[in-house]
This record gives structure tokens, C-alpha cells and sequence, in this order.
């Protein structure tokens, strides 16, 4: 299966703090059945611009290429390296951000504020798609629909051109209602947002064995299929 959205290379964010911790994050996804895992850092245009980004993100991939080549480990999963892009308004004129997207693939994985979403900023970030030539996808919009009490996010979502990602956690608290979507496929990304290995450890696994024990796998699999599909017709160009 392939993990969307994790925090896993190095000293990049409030994720892994050591390599230790990174190849221990990368080793337990490899155990529950992860076979891709994106690397999604935070990234904040406040804070920092996309190139000094890049450059530590390298370095800090570099990093973890290094130790997997050292200990000479081969229950990895294959890694592409994306970004995780805090909203800012504007951000659907800056061209700089299409160099953030999810590995070779058109994704660009967005964080909205933990606020209540106006439209102004949903007709922006849909601005973002059209302009940067890429497709937007709202991070773990799961969280925003618990804390802001906004069980509408979803239905907001389907008509615009803009994609969702779940966190693995959603199939665990809220069960029912993560399954009900999967199955409308109306959920297209799954990922851990693994920070660590304590309480925000990789949880693929807890999510794979539910939608597992409810029958729903071949969802799950389309999902998942779309993705490696599409790698592979770009390396095949
Ligand atoms: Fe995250």
C-alpha cells in the first residue's frame, strides 16, 4: 500500500528528529505493508522559500539514502519526496510551488488553517490547480471535520476540482463514517501523517485491517492502484 503523507526525513519539521527515528518510522511502515511512502515536511511560505526547502529537504533525503545504503536494508518502501503546503492567500500565483508537488506525479498536498473554511480560500486553492497546472489535495480533511465540527467539508469538496486525503487514524476513531466514504469514493488519499514513533507513529496498518474487516479491500486497492499506475505510465514515457 502506499502512505500519502508522513513526516519522516529528518530535522525538517516537527516530525522525525534523528535518522534513527527515521529508519525506524520507514522499518515499521515496511512491516504493516507499505511499499511507497511519500515524505511530506511541512512547508511554510511564511517561514521559508521553496528553494532553501528543497535544498534541505535533499539534504535531509540524502541523509536517510545514506543509512538505508550503510545497514545495506532492504524492508524499506520506495520513497518520493513531496511537501506538505501550509494555505497562504496568493499561493495560486506562485509559480514556485509547483517544484513542492508529490514526487513526479501532478498532486500538490495543501494544509488549510484550522479555521472554518470560507470559500475565498477553496476558489483559491482551486485557482492554485488551474494556474500551477497541477491538482490540488486538501491534507487529512478528516482532522478539520472533528475539530471544526464540520461534518459539510466533504459534501464542499465534491464539486470542485480538488482532491481529499484522509489520515490512517479516520478508519480507527470514526470507522463507520471513514468506510461509508471510501466506499462512495469520495476518499482518494490515505496516509499515516507520522511524526515519530511514539504517538504519532505509522498506523497504515490499523487502517488497512479495517476497511480489511469490513470487506472494502478492493477500494483501498483502487486507490492505491491509481497512483502506482500513473508512476508507471510516467516511467514508461
Ligand atoms: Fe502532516
Amino acid at each position: 500500500m502506499i502512505d500519502f503523507h508522513s513526516h519522516f526525513l529528518p530535522d525538517m519539521d516537527d516530525g522525525s528528529d534523528s535518522i534513527e527515528t527515521s529508519l525506524a518510522m520507514l522499518h515499521e511502515s515496511w512491516r504493516q505493508g507499505v511499499r511507497l511512502m511519500f515524505a511530506t515536511p511541512h512547508f511554510y511560505a511564511e517561514e521559508d522559500d521553496p528553494e532553501s526547502f528543497l535544498a534541505r529537504r535533499s539534504e535531509a533525503y540524502a541523509r536517510v539514502r545514506e543509512a538505508i545504503e550503510a545497514r545495506q536494508d532492504s524492508e524499506i518502501p520506495d520513497i518520493l519526496l513531496g511537501a506538505e503546503i501550509y494555505y497562504f492567500p496568493g499561493m495560486s500565483v506562485a509559480e514556485e510551488l509547483r517544484a513542492l508537488s508529490m514526487g513526479t506525479t501532478p498532486f500538490l498536498l495543501i494544509e488549510p488553517p484550522m479555521i472554518p473554511w470560507g470559500n475565498s480560500m477553496l476558489d483559491e486553492i482551486e485557482l492554485t490547480g488551474e494556474n500551477l497546472h497541477c491538482i490540488p489535495v486538501i491534507a487529512h480533511v478528516d482532522r478539520y471535520m472533528r475539530m471544526l465540527r464540520d461534518a459539510s467539508l466533504f459534501d464542499r469538496l465534491r464539486d470542485r476540482r480538488i482532491l481529499i486525503q484522509v489520515n490512517a487514524s479516520f478508519f480507527v476513531h470514526d470507522s463507520e463514517r471513514a468506510l461509508e466514504l471510501l466506499r462512495q469514493n469520495r476518499i482518494h488519499f490515505i496516509g499515516s501523517d507520522c511524526h515519530n514513533m511514539d504517538e504519532r507513529a505509522p498506523n497504515m496498518g490499523s487502517a488497512e485491517e479495517i476497511i480489511r474487516l469490513d470487506g472494502a479491500t478492493e477500494y483501498f486497492r483502487t486507490i492505491n492502484q491509481r497512483i502506482f499506475s500513473l508512476l508507471e505510465r510516467q516511467q514508461q514515457l
